[in-house]
Parts: C-alpha cells; structure tokens; sequence
C-alpha cells in the first residue's frame, strides 16, 4: 500500500474517526442551515479565529507600556526615541517587522468584518424572531457576546496608543469616574504601578477572550440542544436534512472568502496609526460603530456615552420580553419590524451627525 493510495487515507480516517468519533460529525441539520442568513453566526466564528491568530502574531512585537525611555529606547527604537512605547511598537511592527503592515491590517479589518457579521447575524435572527420561547436565553447571551465582541474593538483602538488611543482611554476614565464606585477598575489609582493601557491590554488578550469563550460555547451547545429555528419562508414542516458536514464545508467556502477579501483589504488600506498621543486635546473621533456615542456625547456629554451605551444593552436583553406572542412572520409582528426600522435609522442618523459634527473639547478632560 503506498501512500497515495486510497486505502491509505481510508485507513487513517478509520484510525482517527475510531478514535475521535469524527463521522459523529455528520448528524442532521436542516438544509436551510446551509443558506447565508443561517451561515453568519458560523463566519463570526471563523473571523474570530483569524483575529486570535493575528493578534497572537502582533502580541510578539508589541509593548503595551505608555511611557516614554528616550535612553533605553534609543538602542532598538532609534528612529524616535521620544515616542511612547507603546506607539513606537505599532510603527516598529508596521515598518520593520516581516509582513508586519500586513498583519496589522488583517487584524484591523478583520475586526471591522466581525462587527458587520454580528450586526447582520443580530437582524437576522431578530427578523426571524429566534428570540421566542424557548431561545430567549440564546438571544441573551448572544447579545452578551456581541456587546464584548465590540469591547474587544474599543480596547483595541486605545493599543495603538495614537492620539485616537489616547482620547478613547480618557473617555473610559472619565466614564469611570462618572460612575463612582463601579468604575474604580478604570482609574489609573487601581494599580498605581500598572499603567492603565497595560491593564487595557491584558483586557483585550486575556479577560475578554475568557468572557467570551464559555458564552460561546454556551451559544453552541443550545444550537445543538433546541437545533436551527425553522424561518417564516419555509412552509414545509418536512425540511430537506443535510449532515453537519456539509455546512462546515458551506462555511469553510464562506471564510475563505470573507478572508480573501479582508487580505486584498488589507493590502490596499492600512490600518489607520495616528499621530503619537498628546494630552489635554480632543481632535480625533471614534472608529464607525462608535460614531454614534459620539453624537450623544456632542448632546449629553460624557454621561450620554454611560447611558447611549447602558440603553443599547437593555434595549437588546429586553427584546425576548417585548414579544412574547408565538407569532414569527415579520408582517405579523408590525410593531417589532417599526422598532428595528426606527432603530436603524437613529443609528444611521447619529453616526452621520458624529462623523460631520466638529469636535467640542469637554472642560473635564484630564490635563
Ligand atoms: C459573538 C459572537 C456570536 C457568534 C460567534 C455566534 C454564532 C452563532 C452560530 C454559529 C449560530 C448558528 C447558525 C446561525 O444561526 O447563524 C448562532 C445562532 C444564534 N445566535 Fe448567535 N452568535 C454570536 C452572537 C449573537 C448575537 C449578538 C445574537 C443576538 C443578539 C445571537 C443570537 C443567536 C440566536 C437566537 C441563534 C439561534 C438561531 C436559530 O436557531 O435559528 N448570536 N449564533
């Protein structure tokens, strides 16, 4: 027998499928589990995985530490050796390290790529009303998930430690600040000797993926336990089965092209690096699924960041108990289908208002 023989691979796969139950893989799912719509959830996944294996990537060359060591810094970081460390190691990784830009890029745009599939994933399932009797708590932790998918973007962008970085962390302190005593975790007297960005990055690397991960799984095992909902245009209620297979071959296809996609990206449009940061000033605004923070923040200021960003959490967990009739079909459930309108179009409206409204420097920004 040699290797490229078929009974070769046969007998593999009967030593491994004997061993690791991999034909186990192959139970039924319904063959709309094979459409777009229902094929976002698992894209999320596979972006994710990318993300993991970028951002493992950038984590060997980056230093998450603010300050600045001109003399240190002068020996491996000579072309500015007054730029903060941690900015210095963005530019260190984009100009100098092997296919660095590139990497960096990937992990930018690919964060981008999620929040689009989660936003769609959301409307899907809010549409098909998935929320009902008996996946509320699916919904739920679904939105707990996505509220953590946008946190690991929003300390993603301080990292960068450019001026963007640095407002976006003066933001969180001063929110921290406005809640008291909840938000003492965000003020830089928690750990004196830790700067906070440090603390930021070990959120980023470290206590979100472990937020996440459980949730996940969670998400995963209730799809397998209750299986896909049956969507209002399907009327058969004897669904065309397919083997599991099938759909992780459908999102393998999927991901590789999502991922192509996201490397011409990547190639075409760098990641956005700003000026190094300077303190006491606002003249950057947030990446787009910020912007419309933004807008409240131009009207309420920084309490309007605590309660636009507490509201959307709410809003979200509260859908399953806003629509509690067995009813599925969108034209039945007009006033769920005004809301999600009505949603989107306030979040369409103030995200233009935050990218054309100029900046207003807010009096009890640090110094
Ligand atoms: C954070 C990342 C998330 C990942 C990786 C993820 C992944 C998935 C996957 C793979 C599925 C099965 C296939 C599909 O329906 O697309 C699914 C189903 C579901 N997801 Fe998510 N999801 C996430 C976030 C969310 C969010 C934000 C919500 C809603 C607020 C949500 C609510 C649901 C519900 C209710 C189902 C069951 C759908 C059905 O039975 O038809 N998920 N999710």
């Amino acid at each position: 027998m040699t290797i490229s023989s078929p009974s070769f691979f046969r007998r593999i796969w009967r030593v491994l499928d004997e061993r690791l139950s991999l034909s186990g893989l192959a139970y039924a799912i319904p063959e709309h589990g094979n459409t777009l719509p229902f094929l976002l959830g698992g894209t999320a996944v596979t972006l994710f995985i990318v993300q993991a294996l970028t951002g493992i990537l950038l984590a060997q060359f980056y230093n998450p530490f603010p300050v600045t060591e001109p003399k240190a810094q002068a020996g491996f970081f000579p072309h500015n050796p007054n730029w903060p460390l941690a900015y210095a190691s963005i530019w260190h990784i984009v100009n100098e390290v092997p296919f660095g830009a590139f990497l960096r890029s990937l992990h930018f745009w690919t964060a981008n790529g999620i929040v689009v599939v989660l936003g769609l994933h959301l409307i899907r399932n809010y549409i098909t009303a998935t929320y009902k009797r008996p996946r509320e708590l699916q919904w739920m932790i679904g939105v707990l998930a996505g509220i953590i998918g946008l946190l690991f973007v929003f300390t993603g962008t301080m990292l960068k430690w450019d001026q963007e970085g640095l407002e976006a962390l003066e933001h969180n302190v001063e929110i921290g600040e406005f809640v008291g005593a909840l938000g003492y975790w965000f003020s830089p007297e928690f750990a004196v000797s830790i700067p906070l960005t440090v603390r930021v990055y070990v959120a980023h690397i470290a206590i979100l993926p472990l937020l996440i991960v459980p949730l996940l799984l969670t998400h995963f095992y209730l799809i397998k336990r209750f299986g896909l909902s049956t969507p209002f245009w399907i009327r058969t209620f004897t669904a065309k089965m397919l083997p599991f297979t099938s759909h992780l071959k459908r999102l393998l296809l999927l991901g590789a092209a999502v991922f192509a996609i996201l490397a011409v990206l990547s190639l075409a449009v760098a990641a956005p690096l700003g000026q190094p940061p300077v303190e006491g000033i606002e003249v950057t605004k947030p990446l787009w699924p910020f912007l419309w923070i933004f807008a409240i923040e131009d009207f309420l200021g920084i309490s309007g960041i605590f309660y636009g960003s507490i509201a959307l959490f709410i809003g979200l967990m509260i859908v399953p108990l806003l629509d509690r009739s067995s009813e599925v079909h969108p034209r039945k459930r007009m006033f769920m289908m005004g809301l999600l309108i009505g949603v989107i179009i306030l979040w369409i409206v103030l995200s233009i208002y935050g990218l054309i409204a100029p900046h207003q420097v807010l009096s009890e920004h640090p110094g």
